[in-house]
């Protein structure tokens, strides 16, 4: 099934680049279209914005919470040791789907100065300096991956990094690694750590980095996850 699912979502999902636009004025304003979303959400091939209220709403009774994303685990000292390797302090890195902010505040405590971190969490984004004041300098914002993809400037970032589930979650009518490649410099890093088997939209990840001039330098298995480092070749 899983192998059926990345056929589909690989090849046979088109992509709609230019809907991205505004794409966060769906989820944060039109509730009263919940059923419209609701059947969208069922062909795969449309883009639609149903369960990005669920994570745009994340709050204390939501298992997603932030308070679930405070303390630094093994795979994310993992992910923060790779990210060192491959940038310096001054590099423009950015942290996709940040949450509250737990790898950032480690990497500003290592004086890192040129952060940049997105989620669509409100509730996150809006305690992470709260909660680290270490971020003030930081450039947060809560925003859907596809909205800031799309009006982030071509070659901007050095180093752009993600501890999933975060990118498995996005549909694949974005074309999320093309985006991602085209805001990395030539010759800038990805750090990844993802389930290439799980959540709702399994693809061949590997083949989508080949495609998009990221080639894979690191791989590590850590249970259902890999870790993986790329770097954009031209
Ligand atoms: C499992 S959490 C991981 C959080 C963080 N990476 C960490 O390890 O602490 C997934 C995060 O991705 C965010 N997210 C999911 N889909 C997103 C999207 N399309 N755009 C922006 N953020 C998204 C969620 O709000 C959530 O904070």
């Amino acid at each position: 099934m899983i192998f059926i699912k990345k056929i589909i979502y690989t090849f046979l999902t088109p992509r709609w680049v230019n809907i991205y636009k505004n794409f966060n004025r769906s989820f944060v304003k039109n509730d009263d279209k919940k059923i419209l979303f609701y059947i969208f959400s069922k062909f795969w091939f449309m883009p639609h914005t149903y369960v990005y209220k669920y994570w745009h709403k994340a709050n204390i009774s939501s298992k997603h919470y932030y308070r679930e994303f405070l303390a630094l685990d093994h795979n994310a000292r993992m992910l923060i040791k790779k990210v060192q390797k491959h940038s310096s302090k001054s590099s423009k890195v950015l942290d996709l789907g940040c949450n509250i902010g737990r790898h950032l505040n480690e990497l500003r405590r290592q004086g890192y100065n040129n952060l940049y971190g997105v989620d669509i969490g409100k509730i996150a984004i809006a305690k992470s300096k709260e909660i680290f004041p270490n971020l003030k300098k930081v450039k947060t914002v809560c925003s859907s991956f596809e909205e800031y993809l799309f009006k982030t400037q071509t070659n901007f970032f050095d180093l752009i990094y993600t501890h999933g589930a975060t990118v498995e979650l996005v549909k694949p009518t974005f074309p999320l690694i093309s985006q991602l490649s085209r805001v990395l410099i030539n010759g800038g890093y990805m750090v990844f750590i993802i389930d290439e088997d799980g959540h709702s939209y399994p693809r061949f990840w590997r083949y989508e980095f080949k495609l998009n001039n990221l080639s894979i330098i690191f791989k590590k298995k850590i249970n259902t996850k890999t870790l993986f480092v790329l770097k954009k070749v031209k």
